[in-house]
């Protein structure tokens, strides 16, 4: 499906060197919009020639840690120097630490809520800053997890699922607040796809893989591919009427 409204638009994604965030900034870049990649990772540079030698559009990046509100705020200054004023944005940036609930530690615990939420929450508010002071519409597609609204089996990971139900409210509380000001803010959440993320634990215990295959009624994990057309039709001006909503991508894994 193309969405010509996308055309020429500037798209930032966090998290975007590699995994779904990258895969996700592919299907923004084929649209036509300029993309700034964000994260933490060096190689975020070499992501983003990747992508404007792949797709022909103008990209640029910045080494980020969505962690610090200076890193993000200096990074959104970067981009809008660059490309212009971000008016997508989708936050792909997290991570995820197993372990049982008695032995996570202060700074396990912190870490993951540092950059899956409030590192959701100071992108988010750079974005919404930059729409506003020049008076313009956006869309923001916050990564969530369908680990916000059910419990994972058998991996331990009450602080990610924590983390990510507080996205998705996060998504419907700023979608309120900013929706007279033409700001969408929707979340989506992913079942278990193909990523580093995953891969670090299947890799170690290849029964898993099969474990969470056997409870998805589509047969599959996720390819990264599987959230392009979701992401890109929220970006685009098609889902207009559509905001302040948790969308569960997860080839029917919640529904059993
Ligand atoms: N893979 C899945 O099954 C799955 C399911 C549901 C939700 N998600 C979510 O999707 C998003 C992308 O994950 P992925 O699966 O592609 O994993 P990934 O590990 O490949 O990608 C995560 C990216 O976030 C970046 N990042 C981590 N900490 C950062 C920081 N402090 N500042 C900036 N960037 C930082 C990493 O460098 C990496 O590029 C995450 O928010 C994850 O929670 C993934």
């Amino acid at each position: 499906m193309t969405y010509t409204d996308l055309d020429g638009r500037v798209a930032l994604v966090t998290g975007g060197a590699r995994g779904l965030g990258y895969s996700v900034a592919e299907a923004l870049a084929a649209q036509g919009c300029r993309v700034a990649l964000l994260d933490v990772l060096p190689d975020v540079a070499d992501s983003a020639e990747r992508l404007a030698a792949d797709h022909g559009v103008g990209t640029t990046h910045a080494v980020t840690d969505v962690t610090s509100p200076d890193s993000v705020g200096t990074a959104f200054a970067h981009v809008t120097a660059t490309l212009g004023t971000p008016q997508v944005l989708v936050t792909a940036a997290g991570i995820t630490v197993w372990n049982d609930t008695v032995d996570v530690s202060p700074e396990e615990w912190r870490r993951v809520m540092a950059v899956n939420l409030d590192g959701t929450f100071f992108a988010l508010q750079a974005f919404a800053r930059g729409l506003l002071a020049a008076d313009r519409p956006g869309s923001a597609v916050l990564v969530a997890s369908m680990s916000g609204s059910i419990v994972n089996l058998p991996q331990r990971q009450a602080s990610y699922s924590a983390s990510k139900a507080a996205v998705s409210m996060l998504a419907k509380a700023t979608a309120v607040e900013w929706a007279a000001r033409g700001i969408r803010v929707n979340s989506v959440s992913p079942g278990y796809f193909l990523s580093q993320m995953t891969r670090q634990f299947t890799d170690a215990n290849p029964d898993l893989a099969a474990q969470w295959v056997g409870q998805i009624p589509l047969g599959r994990m996720g390819e990264p591919a599987d959230l392009h057309g979701l992401v890109t039709f929220l970006a685009s001006d098609a889902s207009a009427y559509l905001t302040a909503q948790d969308l569960v991508i997860d080839g029917g894994y919640t529904a059993v």
